[in-house]
């Protein structure tokens, strides 16, 4: 288990010089879904995942030297342009529960400049290229302020660590293809602290995977993830489920490996459907799906039993669905969702995204 806790990490404020570091992170799609917790932000189950490519998070984390010292970490959080009090002060929270890990952040005054490359509004989960692209700033800021790290996989093993304190699911994000976040017995390396990268045993079929989100609707989600999660633990079926997701992330990384997109889907699905079982069976029970959700379930089940095509939904924990599918059905594909799908979709929108290269530093542009 790794301890990042470390006290030596203060800085001597007339040695540090004000400067500014930005990333971009992606979102990443769960194949085999994260779903109930424990502890501080462990899973009850392994996951994988696809990192995304276009929809991202680009952050700016400006710094200096706080002049007067206070009670907490001093931030102020900009999305879009605009000053976010919502989002201050949970980023103020997020960084003063890793005041342990490092200490100089209560010494720094830090402005964060952020912004997604899709509608703000569009009723996409955030919080993994939010959070991850905010952690690989800091992650590079001690590099900046204190030691580089030994090598790339320590630098991607703790912003992992910590985008998962921040957001369980965004510590896969940190990595490009597909990662793992969950200790499994038959991958080395693998963790419940943090997530690993499963990459290099990606089918090629696999590493220019579509993703294609169908917006059905915006809404504000009725019950959030955090409180989802939460309702796992009375969920008499969970013990069941927990053993299910882990055989599950097993047999899923041999599919990710032989390239097998029949078995691929049928687990993809079979997972999303789970998922939202699990929240129609929780006390109280709920319901994400919306109407217009099942109608493209339907027309994709119908869609492909007709073509053949190997192409499959997943949902994360909302009404959206998420359409995977091969380069080589992609002309296919792109015409059935126009022809067929974007009639259910809120303002008639899809966001067409592939599996990315993971988190990428950028040139701070101000
Ligand atoms: O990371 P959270 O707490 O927002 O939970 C994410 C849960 C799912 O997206 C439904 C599944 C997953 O593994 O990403």
């Amino acid at each position: 288990m790794p301890d990042y806790t470390n006290s030596n990490l203060t800085i001597i404020s007339s040695e540090v010089t004000p400067g500014a570091i930005r990333w971009r992170s992606p979102s990443n799609i769960a194949l085999v879904k994260y779903w109930g917790k424990h502890g501080n932000q462990l899973p009850s189950n392994p996951s994988v995942s696809f990192t995304l490519d276009g929809a991202a998070t680009d952050t700016t984390l400006h710094y200096a030297v706080r002049k007067e010292s206070g009670e907490g970490v001093d931030v102020q959080l900009f999305l879009d342009g605009e000053p976010n009090a919502g989002f201050t002060s949970r980023t103020k929270g997020f960084l003063e529960k890793i005041l342990p890990i490092y200490p100089f952040l209560k010494q720094l005054s830090l402005v964060i400049k952020t912004s997604n490359s899709f509608p703000h509004s569009a009723g996409i989960a955030s919080s993994a290229s939010g959070m991850s692209a905010l952690v690989m700033c800091l992650v590079s800021l001690e590099e900046v302020l204190f030691e580089p790290f030994a090598d790339r996989t320590a630098f991607l093993a703790k912003a992992s660590y910590l985008s998962r304190l921040g957001s369980g699911s965004a510590c896969r994000s940190v990595y490009g293809g597909a990662a793992v976040w969950g200790e499994l017995s038959a991958l080395e390396g693998s963790s419940d602290e943090y997530a690993v990268s499963v990459t290099d045993n990606l089918h090629s079929v696999f590493q220019d995977y579509h993703d294609d989100i169908l917006l059905i609707s915006r809404s504000e989600k009725s019950v959030s993830s955090r409180a989802g999660h939460g309702l796992m633990e009375g969920n008499p079926y969970a013990p069941a489920r927990y053993a299910q997701a882990r055989q599950r992330t097993d047999e899923m990384l041999s599919v990710l490996q032989s390239g097998n997109v029949e078995r691929f889907g049928e687990i993809l699905e079979s997972e999303a459907l789970t998922l939202h079982a699990l929240m129609m069976a929780s006390n109280p029970p709920y319901m994400l799906l919306r109407p217009n959700t099942l109608q493209c379930i339907e027309r994709i089940h119908e869609w492909r039993q007709a073509t053949g095509h190997p192409l499959y939904f997943t949902l994360d924990a909302g009404p959206n669905l998420h359409l995977l599918y091969p380069h080589s059905i992609a002309a296919a594909a792109k015409a059935f969702i126009r022809e067929q799908l974007l009639y259910f979709c809120e303002d008639k929108m899809y966001l067409a995204d592939r599996v990315g290269k993971g988190p990428e530093q950028l040139e701070v542009s101000e």
